[in-house]
């Protein structure tokens, strides 16, 4: 029984992410579906998988561990200094945690951490889901909150997402808050696992797609044949799993000639193809689904030269949404974005029972 939130206009939500390997804890202030960032802290674990190439489960979890309650101290210490205890009951409005897909292992650390503040602060628990929170991050930037929204924010329906992160790459058609179907989605990688193996095998630092980018900017995207697997296909299935054997035997041929591998144009070559295919398929979805919006989320889509094409070939009467590049990595007010209309709704889990779902498909 929650009657503070029937009269509510202005709602304080703490978000909590672990999905993966980037601690986030963020304070975003929601008013009739618009959002205000209080506060957000990302705590990255960039540097300890770096030397693996990709991230180490059992590594995060515990490092999330670790980072999880200086996390959420330092979010909430933006309003409410020192760390409130007693005085949140009336401050805090809901927590959003982020409930899966991700790591089990990880997702752990954040339900079970969110669960324990919600039954000792007494604030409702939300179970949020990662690719969600992608979806809403686009509204974590202007207009802001003085300005009332039409209660449904800036998003307008029909919508094709394209989620694009290390563990996810979907075209999604929304056609009403939380009302989701699927268009297509990949049969093996993910878009940013595609530039995080081609980069390890480059030699470049993780995450691939920031180094990647990086190197492509020096680049020739022309330089190197990429295969782009099932680009010829009329629908919204994607598959990067092919590139990578390809990108291997270029890699070995320089070996073996004893050459310098062109990194830069090699990147900017691989660059070039996963975008590409991104943009395809992304078009064909539109033509499909003739949305009013185009919402592109999630890791991959802070791209430069992604957002940058894909502005230039969607049709001029679709809106695009992006992120804000702060926002298009995993964070904690993205979490808090994503989980507000089941909020509004008191849509809320148990603190006691929620658990992780490290399958949790939006779809
Ligand atoms: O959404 P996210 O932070 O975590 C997951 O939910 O997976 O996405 C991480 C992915 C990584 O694969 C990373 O290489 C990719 O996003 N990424 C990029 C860029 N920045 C991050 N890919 C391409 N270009 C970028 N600038
Ligand atoms: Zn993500």
């Amino acid at each position: 029984n929650l009657p503070h939130l029937s009269w509510k206009t202005i709602m304080m939500i703490l978000g909590i992410e672990t999905s993966c390997d980037d601690t986030g804890a963020a304070l975003v202030e929601a008013k009739h579906g618009a959002f205000r960032v209080r506060s957000n802290v990302i705590i990255s674990q960039a540097k300890l998988h770096n030397k693996y190439g990709g991230v180490v489960p059992e590594l995060a979890a515990r490092n999330h561990l670790k980072n999880i309650i200086p996390a959420i101290d330092q979010a909430l210490a933006s309003r409410f200094s020192p760390l409130p205890r007693g005085r949140l009951r009336g401050g805090l409005d809901a927590i959003a945690v982020t409930a899966g897909p991700g790591l089990v292992t990880s997702l752990h650390v954040g339900v079970e951490t969110a669960k324990t503040l919600s039954l000792a602060w007494g604030v409702p628990l939300v179970g949020a889901n990662h690719m969600e929170g992608h979806i809403y991050s686009v509204l974590l930037t202007p207009p802001p909150l003085s300005r009332r929204g039409s209660g449904g924010g800036a998003l307008t329906f029909p919508a094709v997402c394209l989620i694009v992160s290390g563990g996810h790459t979907e075209l999604i058609l929304m056609t009403n808050h939380g009302q989701y179907k699927l268009l297509g989605k990949t049969r093996d990688d993910a878009a940013g696992e595609a530039f995080d193996k081609s980069a390890f095998m480059l030699g470049l630092p993780y995450p691939g797609g920031p180094s990647i980018s990086k190197a492509a900017e020096k680049g020739d995207p022309q330089s190197f044949d990429i295969p782009r697997p099932m680009i010829e296909r009329d629908d919204c299935e994607f598959s990067f799993s092919g590139m990578k054997n390809a990108i291997r035997l270029i890699v070995e041929s320089y070996k073996k000639k004893r050459a310098r591998l062109p990194i830069d144009d090699l990147a900017a070559s691989i660059q070039q193809a996963i975008v590409d295919i991104l943009i395809t398929k992304s078009l064909i979805a539109v033509a499909k689904a003739k949305p009013k919006i185009f919402i592109l989320a999630g890791g991959v889509a802070a791209n430069a030269e992604l957002r940058k094409q894909l502005a230039q070939k969607l049709p001029k009467s679709i809106k695009l949404l992006t992120s804000s590049l702060k926002y298009s990595q995993d964070n904690g007010a993205m979490i808090a974005a994503g989980a507000y209309q089941r909020i509004k709704q008191k849509k809320f889990d148990s603190p006691v029972s929620l658990t992780a779902n490290a399958h949790w498909e939006l779809v």
